[in-house]
């Protein structure tokens, strides 16, 4: 074993600690890329997944709605994590798999904080529309989605558990649905072209010209999410 440690092994894909930051004109013109770029071949499982969302929370999209994307999208990470934690468990007396594994858990992790802030900031912006919380509401948008994510979290697990490129698979569809319908929904808010934003909560995210540039920030960061689950496919 220790010969095999002399040299630091080569990990497959870099480790990335954080997501690109993209300048104003880099953020149109790859939300151009987006709306250029046909969606992947969803598989059934995903399509039923936005099939279910669309029934649920309707097509329109809504700041609402895409809270309740940003609770489910954390969830496979965090099932990877704790599945790859176990692997460590299990493989505790071999150090260059503990690193190979290491390696990934902190790839996983990192696109995990990228949705919690995308979380709170979507948090953020509905609070700030005020709208009064009624019965329905809380049912909906408070109950629903964490039983969503509680079901979701197990379909991933299973899913991580059995083949790891499903999951993958299933993520990369929903990352590039993200990634289009905030590609979208920049279009269909013109006026957030001169809407200024500000964060009380989230600043560290960034800082942004306008609203629209926050959501093409956001859109980009799913393409990132998208391509690393692609590479594990
Ligand atoms: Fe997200
Ligand atoms: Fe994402």
């Amino acid at each position: 074993m220790t010969a095999t440690l002399q040299t630091r092994p080569t990990v497959a894909a870099p480790v990335v600690h954080d997501l690109p930051k993209l300048d104003p004109q880099q953020l149109r013109v790859e939300q151009c890329r987006t709306l250029d770029t046909p969606r992947r071949r969803y598989s059934l499982a995903a399509r039923l997944l936005f099939v279910g969302m669309d029934l649920m929370y309707g097509r329109k999209r809504t700041l609402d709605k895409f809270r309740v994307l940003e609770i489910v999208a954390r969830v496979p990470y965090q099932t990877w994590e704790t599945v790859t934690y176990k692997q460590i468990t299990k493989r505790h007396r071999r150090p260059l798999d503990i690193r190979r594994l290491w390696d990934r858990v902190l790839e996983f992790r990192t696109q995990q904080d990228n949705e919690q802030w995308h979380l709170l900031i979507l948090a953020e912006l509905v609070a700030r529309e005020g709208k009064p919380a009624t019965l329905r509401s809380k049912l909906w948008y408070d109950l629903l989605p964490r039983l969503i994510a509680f079901g979701y979290w197990h379909v991933a697990w299973l899913l991580y558990a059995l083949k790891p490129t499903w999951s993958h698979r299933l993520n990369a569809d929903f990352e590039d649905h993200a990634e289009h319908e905030y590609a979208q929904l920049v279009t269909e808010h013109p006026e957030w072209e001169s809407t200024p934003y500000f964060s009380v909560v989230a600043e560290e995210y960034g800082t942004f010209d306008c609203l629209a540039d926050l959501f093409r920030q956001i859109g980009h960061d799913e393409r990132v999410h998208k391509q690393e689950s692609e590479q594990h496919l």
